[in-house]
């Protein structure tokens, strides 16, 4: 029954899956969707025979690879060639038409993504291949499974071969930059870069957890069509997202004007696209016009010109974020590329000024990378007169005047100063910020007026504001709802569940993720103060590096003060696990504690298990379900093993949380 169950699921949520993310008409709410998804993964739980990679539960990612293994394509996955105006457009239909007169033009959108082939057999989604040199490509199955537009089962049981592109969309683009930037790592260039770096990660959940899709437009020798057309329809029908913008046009004076249409509302797609690709329709021109020996003769791409503007830089100046780290910025005149107004952009660093030999007064080329975020492309050294200043990376903080420091392998400047102000400023606010302790109405602004107030200058500061009523009502704007409100807003927050304390605190390299797995691992605050960097290395998905930023950062006194003040204001320091419920593995067990705990203190471990629903016993039985044991544990662990009770060490326990 449950196994006609488990199969119905599969069947519904692809279903499902396929008008949410193909025909993006979905028909129930995402709600009923996640209770569905939930009821599968608990059947696939229990029959783990009934395994099925198609199954829409895969699409969470769940492989982690050493590496990727190289696959030589079927065919060679081919480039194209470029045109860049009407004339050389043009020119080459001129070629074309020179051989058939009556010739049909399928025009879709280049999207800007990375090139894809999608292997299937028997109808089961195999393998999908990144181009690569063209000849061999790499086996990125796990990761392309994760896209939810991708169809796992087709009604098609021959080798079928279909290639496209997969992208980032912009909105996904921009929540992953954002994430990124909370968690103090690099942001990506632009959603290609985005989406090539998402493609290329050995553990799946990441891809799986970037938001990418896929577009679809070439089934090479498709036997099920005469034309291409016919052949990306075919495709639609199986299940495939084929862009619905794809039109046939007779000549290419239309096909110009196509273009000349999408480049004004290109910007307006929720997708970046950096061309329009002309394909000949018809299969048996196709054929008879052939490949050079990197790019078919029957398809060219007509490129758009990158959309630059030319304005001069007014100045250079640095910005401190609350790792210290340090970023210089030009401003220059206010300038319109692609559809908005831009006077800033970054210079990422040192080297990056350099190279590019970018001179304060220099006239200079802006344009948007990925039509998104500023990017100085070029100066323009004819323009010179003289007058140019290049920039002198300073040796000191502009904020605070602490000294710069360059570390080795490091592109970026760092204030090391813990008491910058622009440090504490932007750390305050991230302290407060919605994903670390979500304490409303304290932003970046507040934060700022408060510091300049004297009276917010640490974290601990935030747990007595409540005492400088008088001078935060004097600050201007500041009503006294808005008073009461943030009051109660910093109260709430000390209930706090550890991890949101965790990312708060701003450690080195523990982002919102890191902060999660580290409070469910240890659960509470002095677990994880007192774990070793084995202990810290042994937990999944806690890298080397992380794990000796989290052991610097615990090693040092000022931190341990802080967190015995938060503490002693009244913070939660553990970790309240929302998910639990009847169903974690100690739920109504009996357990019992032996030994010396050394993660734990006898205390936090019967407090662990209680919340879990256990009942902690205090000599072991038959009825006994878990010996937990520590250092030294004597009498009651060899009883349990006599008794065949199941004996776990701190460890094991710990890693079952
Ligand atoms: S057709 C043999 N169609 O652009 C024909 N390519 O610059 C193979 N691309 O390698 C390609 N959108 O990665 C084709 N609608 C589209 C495309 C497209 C983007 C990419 C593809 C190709 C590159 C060439």
């Amino acid at each position: 029954m449950s196994k006609e169950r488990l199969k119905e699921l599969r069947e519904l949520l692809t279903r499902y899956n396929y008008e949410y993310h193909v025909l993006d008409k979905p028909t129930i709410p995402d709600s009923e969707y996640d209770q569905l998804f939930r009821e599968l993964q608990d059947l696939e739980a229990k029959y783990p025979e009934l395994d099925d990679p198609s199954s829409p539960t895969k699409k969470v990612g769940y492989e982690v690879l050493e590496s990727f293994n190289k696959v030589v394509h079927d065919r060679p996955m081919l480039s194209l060639g470029n045109v860049f105006s009407y004339e050389e457009l043009k020119d080459w239909a001129r070629k074309i038409e020179e051989v058939f007169p009556k010739v049909e033009y399928c025009v879709e959108y280049k999207i800007d993504g990375l090139a894809m082939s999608l292997i299937y057999e028997d109808g089961l989604f195999r393998q999908a291949v990144t181009r690569g040199d063209g000849v061999e490509g790499e086996d990125v199955t796990s990761n392309v499974r994760t896209i939810k537009s991708i169809p796992l089962k087709i009604d098609y049981t021959q080798r079928y071969d279909i290639r496209g592109e997969v992208y980032m969309p912009k909105k996904a683009f921009e929540r992953v930059n954002s994430q990124r930037r909370a968690d103090g790592e690099e942001e990506f260039a632009n959603p290609r870069n985005a989406a090539a770096g998402s493609i290329r990660q050995l553990d799946s959940r990441i891809a799986a957890s970037r938001g990418l899709d896929g577009f679809w437009y070439h089934v090479p020798e498709d036997p099920n069509a005469s034309n291409h057309y016919d052949s990306l329809m075919y495709a639609r029908k199986l299940g495939f997202k084929v862009n619905d913008t794809i039109r046939l046009y007779d000549n290419i004076e239309d096909v110009w004007k196509r273009i000349e249409e999408t480049a004004g509302i290109r910007h307006d797609l929720p997708y970046e696209i950096d061309g329009m690709v002309i394909k000949v329709n018809d299969y048996r021109q196709q054929e008879t016009l052939g490949f050079t020996s990197r790019i078919p003769k029957w398809a060219i791409a007509y490129k758009f010109p990158a959309e630059e503007a030319r304005t001069k830089v007014e100045d250079m100046f640095i910005t401190v974020g609350r790792t210290g780290k340090c970023t210089p910025n030009a401003r220059f005149e206010p300038v319109k590329v692609a559809g908005t107004t831009i006077s800033y952009a970054t210079l990422h660093n040192e080297d990056y000024i350099k190279e590019k030999d970018i001179r304060i007064g220099d006239t200079i080329i802006v344009r948007k990378a990925g039509d998104i975020i500023p990017e100085v492309v070029r100066a323009i050294r004819e323009n010179r007169d003289g007058s140019q200043v290049p920039f002198e990376f300073p040796k000191f903080c502009p904020v605070c005047g602490g000294k710069l420091v360059r570390y080795e392998d490091e592109a970026a400047h760092f204030c090391i100063n813990t008491d910058c102000e622009a440090r504490l400023v932007f750390g305050i606010a991230h302290f407060a910020s919605r994903d670390a302790m979500n304490i409303d109405g304290l932003g970046e602004k507040k934060v700022q007026a408060f510091f300049n107030e004297g009276i917010l200058r640490s974290f601990e500061d935030i747990y007595t504001l409540f005492n400088k009523k008088d001078i935060i009502l004097n600050i201007d704007k500041f009503g006294l709802k808005s008073y009461e409100n943030l009051v109660e807003a910093i109260e709430n927050s000390k209930k706090n569940s550890l991890e949101r304390l965790l990312f708060g605190l701003g450690i080195r390299q523990v982002g919102e993720k890191a902060a999660r797995i580290l409070a469910s691992s240890f659960r509470t605050m002095d677990g994880l103060m007192n774990a070793s960097l084995e202990d810290l290395s042994a937990i999944k998905d806690i890298g080397p590096i992380t794990a000796q930023g989290i052991v610097d950062f615990f090693k040092d006194e000022n931190n341990q003060r802080i967190i015995n003040e938060l503490k002693l204001l009244g913070l939660n320091m553990e970790y309240i696990d929302n998910s639990v419920s009847s169903d974690n593995p100690f739920a109504g067990k009996t357990v019992v504690l032996t030994g010396t705990l050394s993660i734990y203190s006898r205390k936090e471990a019967t407090e662990l298990l209680e919340n879990m629903g256990a009942n902690v016993a205090g000599s072991v039985s038959k009825n006994t379900d878990y010996v937990i044991y520590g250092e030294a544990a004597g009498s009651k662990l060899t009883k349990a093993n006599e008794l065949g009770v199941k004996a776990l060490s701190e460890e094991e326990f710990r890693n079952m949380l």
